[in-house]
């Protein structure tokens, strides 16, 4: 089985959950504290051996292009004024190693679609996804890790977590068997049930590995949930030709498609942030609720 280069990130979603905020710029754009979520889950994917890096891109995202492209500007500019450390941190927003394809959705049919527009690129090879909304904080990168599994199974492997059941319709839920510690052998996949219906709580987060396999079934699953073509019905038809595991990751998950995640994100990396943290903790000690 080949090794994983490439990733695909979908980011053609409206953002509507942050209106004001992504009528004019896209949420992947979104900073926690001075990086955009796209950033982490580039340098995720980075650090997982990736070099390949798809964007799936729609209206109103050119700025994400612009983030990862050389800003001449900005670096002669930072570069006349003395200002090094700035410039170092401007031009390594991405390894010179890794390569950006964008490719643009034309319609927002949905995050399968959106997969299912990354094949022209991807061809037959396994590759990963990564949902930037998912900010995901492990001592090992969390697509390392999974890789790691991938390495051993050479399979399709979806991130997973324990979440309330209350919380089950906001999420692909997965049934399973215990087949190591921290994997699953996945045996039904649904997406958003019900929590009286869902078969579990075990929620699939934004990290996928898939086999190339799932283009074809990307391509003739009818429109599920929402209306739209959802990867979570993709994979659940992959499922049935192929192995599928889920992987129980160790860090912790982010929701900064939710505006409660985004700001515990906010917290959680300031209070990590070398020059922010000692100030930063002794402000919010004064913070009365
Ligand atoms: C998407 C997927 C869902 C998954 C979730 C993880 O949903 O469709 O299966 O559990 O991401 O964040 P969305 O959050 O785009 O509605």
């Amino acid at each position: 089985m080949k090794k994983i280069t490439k990733a695909v990130f979908p980011v053609a979603g409206m953002g509507s959950r942050f209106l004001p905020a992504t009528k004019a710029s896209p949420k992947e754009m979104m900073a926690v504290v001075e990086k955009p979520l796209i950033q982490y889950a580039v340098e995720e994917a980075v650090a997982a051996g990736i070099t390949d890096m798809v964007f799936i891109t729609g209206r109103n995202k050119r700025s994400i292009e612009d983030h990862f492209d050389k800003a001449y500007e900005l670096e002669a500019e930072l570069a006349m004024r003395g200002k090094n450390e700035l410039l170092r941190i401007v031009q390594e927003v991405i390894p010179k190693h890794v390569n950006c394809i964008y490719i643009r959705q034309v319609e927002a049919l949905g995050l399968g679609h959106a997969v299912l527009c990354a094949q022209p690129v991807v061809q037959d090879e396994p590759f990963a996804v990564l949902l930037a909304d998912d900010l995901i904080d492990g001592e090992i990168p969390i697509m390392k890790q999974m890789v790691d599994v991938f390495a051993r199974h050479h399979c399709s492997i979806v991130g997973v977590q324990d979440v309330p059941r209350g919380q089950t319709r906001q999420y692909g839920i997965v049934s399973s068997t215990n087949l190591e510690a921290d994997v699953e052998r996945v045996n039904g996949i649904i997406e958003k049930p019900m929590p009286e219906v869902a078969p579990s709580t075990l929620a699939v987060v934004g990290r996928y590995i898939l086999t190339p396999r799932i283009f074809h079934h990307l391509a003739h699953v009818k429109p599920g949930a929402g209306g739209e073509i959802q990867l979570t019905d993709g994979i659940a038809a992959l499922m049935l030709e192929e192995q599928l595991l889920a992987y129980r990751f160790n860090g912790i998950r982010y929701d900064c498609g939710s505006k409660l995640g985004y700001l515990q994100a906010q917290v959680a990396f300031g209070l990590k942030h070398p020059e922010l943290r000692d100030e930063f903790a002794a402000y919010l000690a004064t913070v009365k609720c």
